[in-house]
């Protein structure tokens, strides 16, 4: 039941002033965000790559105002690229974008965010890396394809994430599947209406499965986004039964969440991917992982009492 109630604050401005100057939240944020610039993430990405994982890396921040701010995400984007350079390390490190922080929803929202993206997925590139575009709330999604099959026709190598919980992302799977893309699935973090999306966690799951199965069968290279043991168990059997090699898929999984389970997958020779955000406009993010799990708001709530 909290799920939502979180859901819908992380869009209030109100709540988002009220837990931002909240003293004890930045420890609490700490667990999820890996740091607030570039000189601060720089070192978890030697540790994690060091640990045997790779990375996709977000720089926080969403639903901005202003081209100003969509040009500055664009920056941050370009700095960590420039950053990235000299670590040498490829694919292990790639950029997961959203495009509202990118100018979508400003007017003109389709074109700006596409003209902002274009020179970070150039920028990868150049670097042997790539850009996989976020799923964000189901009315952006349209733009968000559109925009990764234009960038597919200069950069393959694009990815972009489906989520399970929508009724349409079966179709979206059939489509990508067969033009070979590379796509994250995930179950879906945003606060949706039934007249679009399943409300009902087996059902979310039972999906899941069935557009894990359409990836694995499919052409492209599926990314299989999810902490869930019972989905991870079935990514597997699902990849052995199509014949998949190992790095002929990965699993993502979150910075902070099940760290001993990124690090099991990956000693038993699967590629493991840590989405890792960083920055200072932490908020949506935050409020997010805090409605996934209600015990991380009892902990959240814990620490406000105690100081
Ligand atoms: P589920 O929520 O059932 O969690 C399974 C178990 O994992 C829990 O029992 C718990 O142990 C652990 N766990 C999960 N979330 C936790 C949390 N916040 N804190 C502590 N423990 C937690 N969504 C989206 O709409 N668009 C996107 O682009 C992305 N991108 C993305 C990238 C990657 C790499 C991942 C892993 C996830 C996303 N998501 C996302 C988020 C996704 O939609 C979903 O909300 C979360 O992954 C939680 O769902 P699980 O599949 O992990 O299962």
């Amino acid at each position: 039941m909290l799920g939502p109630v979180i859901l819908a604050a992380s869009r209030s401005d109100r709540m988002r002033r009220l837990v931002s100057a909240a003293p004890v939240t930045q420890q609490v944020v700490d667990r999820f965000i890996a740091g607030e610039d570039v000189d601060d993430v720089v070192p978890v990405i030697r540790e994690l790559t060091g640990r045997g994982l790779e990375l996709t890396m977000d720089v926080v921040g969403e639903d901005i105002t202003t081209p100003a701010q969509a040009a500055a995400a664009r920056d941050a984007y370009l700095e960590l690229i420039d950053r990235l350079k000299p670590l040498e390390l490829g694919t292990r490190a790639e950029m997961s974008v959203k495009l509202s922080m990118f100018g979508q929803a400003l007017d003109g929202g389709h074109e700006l965010a596409l003209a902002n993206v274009r020179p970070v997925v150039e920028a990868a590139a150049e670097i042997g890396t790539t850009v996989t575009l976020d799923a964000e709330d189901h009315t952006t999604l349209d733009s968000m394809f559109a925009i990764h099959e234009e960038l597919r026709k200069d950069f393959p190598q694009t990815g972009c994430v489906i989520q399970a919980y929508l009724f349409r992302t079966e179709a979206d799977a059939r489509r990508l599947a067969a033009n070979g893309s590379r796509v994250r699935l995930v179950k879906g973090a945003y606060k949706e209406p039934g007249s679009v999306a399943y409300l009902d966690k087996h059902e979310i799951d039972r999906a899941y499965v069935r557009i894990l199965r359409t990836l694995m069968e499919g052409e492209g290279y599926p990314m299989i986004g999810s902490h869930d043991p019972r989905l991870i168990a079935i990514g597997q059997e699902l990849a052995h039964r199509a014949g998949r090699k190992l790095d002929e898929y990965e699993f993502q999984m979150l910075y902070g969440i099940r760290t001993e389970e990124q690090l099991r997958l990956a000693a038993e020779g699967h590629r493991v991917r840590v989405y890792t955000a960083y920055g200072t406009d932490w908020y949506g993010y935050f409020m997010r992982r805090l409605a996934e799990k209600p015990a991380n708001l009892r902990f959240f709530a814990r620490s406000m009492l105690t100081k």
